[in-house]
């Protein structure tokens, strides 16, 4: 079984090949992604309407390549699969129009896909994929929650930001100290030649007893350092206030996961999601984890963001999984701009 798998939620156009077996696990048979960060960058953050119209331009010469890389023609392609949301209605719609039009010319069927389905069974293409159940920490520019995984299409929300994203807390503070878009990897770059304890940041709900987060003080935190410091804001305060702004996020992102942990008495971590792809945080919560004994596993760092691969990746899992019950032959699709992933459950059908 060969799954084409589309994905379009946001400023990244991802497509690629993946090998379903009946049984095993699945394969990667090749990939291709546009990044559209050069584009938004002028405008400091993601302009829906040009993202749409970049991801148009882009999405059939990126499956023309990655059939090329694989080896493979269009017929050989059983199904098509394709972000069916969360994300911006406009790009989700690009992506799903092209997916079910190239499946009914094909004669194959369409399986939308729930785009944080995809990050957090991402691992599973590692050369050491986990086991279920496990805990998730899902980290991205629009999420930051904690699941259960019990399998493929079971999740519990065990908690979830009540304000921004850890992703939203990097780029937002990241802006302020004038690094750029996206904030992320400019902020943990730039942390890497200051002093974490430079700045003692808020820590918000380090100590709640709930396995919620709240990151909107900290950008209020880092702005008014940055007001304060005026024109001292030098390369190496900036620096430091980078690497404190860090070290506030991931020590907050580590303590409720290894709390997840310790509530569900699980001993697997899956970790997924833009910020996944932090130094910081995989080091601090490598050593957490292993201090209860249990065990992280990360997707490779190249599918940390968004791409296609997580798409083929999670529709074939749910084919193997007898789940693809969304599975569509008849043309229509629509698109599920915001979509909470527990409602994939089979408790919340
Ligand atoms: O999962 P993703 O690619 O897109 C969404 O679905 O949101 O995540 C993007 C987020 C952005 O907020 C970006 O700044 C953050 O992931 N990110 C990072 C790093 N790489 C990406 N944050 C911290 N450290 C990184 N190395
Ligand atoms: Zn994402």
């Amino acid at each position: 079984m060969k799954v084409l798998g589309i994905e379009s939620s946001c400023d990244e156009t991802g497509v690629a090949l993946v090998q379903a077996p009946a049984a095993g696990a699945p394969r990667l048979l090749a990939q291709a992604l546009h990044s559209q960060v050069a584009m938004h960058a002028d405008y400091g953050g993601v302009v829906p309407e040009l993202a749409s119209r970049d991801h148009i331009r882009r999405v059939l010469p990126l499956a023309r390549e990655v059939l090329a890389d694989a080896g493979c023609t269009l017929a050989e392609i059983d199904l098509v699969a394709y972000t069916r949301g969360p994300g911006l209605a406009g790009a989700l719609l690009v992506g799903a129009g092209v997916a079910v039009a190239l499946a009914a010319a094909l004669g194959r069927p369409a399986l939308g896909v729930h785009h944080l389905e995809g990050h957090l069974l991402s691992p599973f293409l590692a050369p050491e994929p986990p086991r279920f159940p496990f805990v998730a920490l899902l980290v991205s520019g629009g999420h930051t929650q904690l699941m259960r995984v019990q399998g493929v299409g079971d999740y519990a929300l065990l908690g979830e930001t009540i304000d921004d994203a850890a992703g939203e807390a990097f780029d937002k503070s990241a802006k302020l100290l004038g690094l750029g878009y996206p904030g992320g990897p400019a902020l943990a770059r730039m942390a890497e030649f200051g002093d974490p304890r430079a700045w003692p940041l808020p820590r918000p709900l380090l100590h709640s007893k709930d396995l919620d987060f709240s990151f909107a003080g900290l950008k209020t935190a880092v702005l008014t350092q940055v007001r304060k410091l005026g024109p001292n804001l030098c390369e190496q305060s900036r620096a430091d206030l980078a690497a404190s702004t860090q070290a506030a996020i991931v020590d907050v992102l580590v303590a409720k996961t290894l709390r997840a942990l310790s509530a569900t008495g699980l001993r697997r971590v899956v970790v997924a999601g833009g910020v996944g792809a932090n130094l910081r945080l995989r080091e601090q919560l490598d050593a957490g984890a292993a201090g209860l004994g249990a065990r992280v596993h990360y997707p490779p760092l190249a599918l940390c963001t968004d791409n296609g691969a997580m798409i083929a990746l999670a529709a074939a899992l749910r084919l193997q999984g007898g789940l693809a019950g969304e599975m569509r032959r008849d043309g229509a699709f629509d698109v599920r701009p915001r979509w909470p992933l527990a409602e994939l459950s089979p408790a919340a059908a």
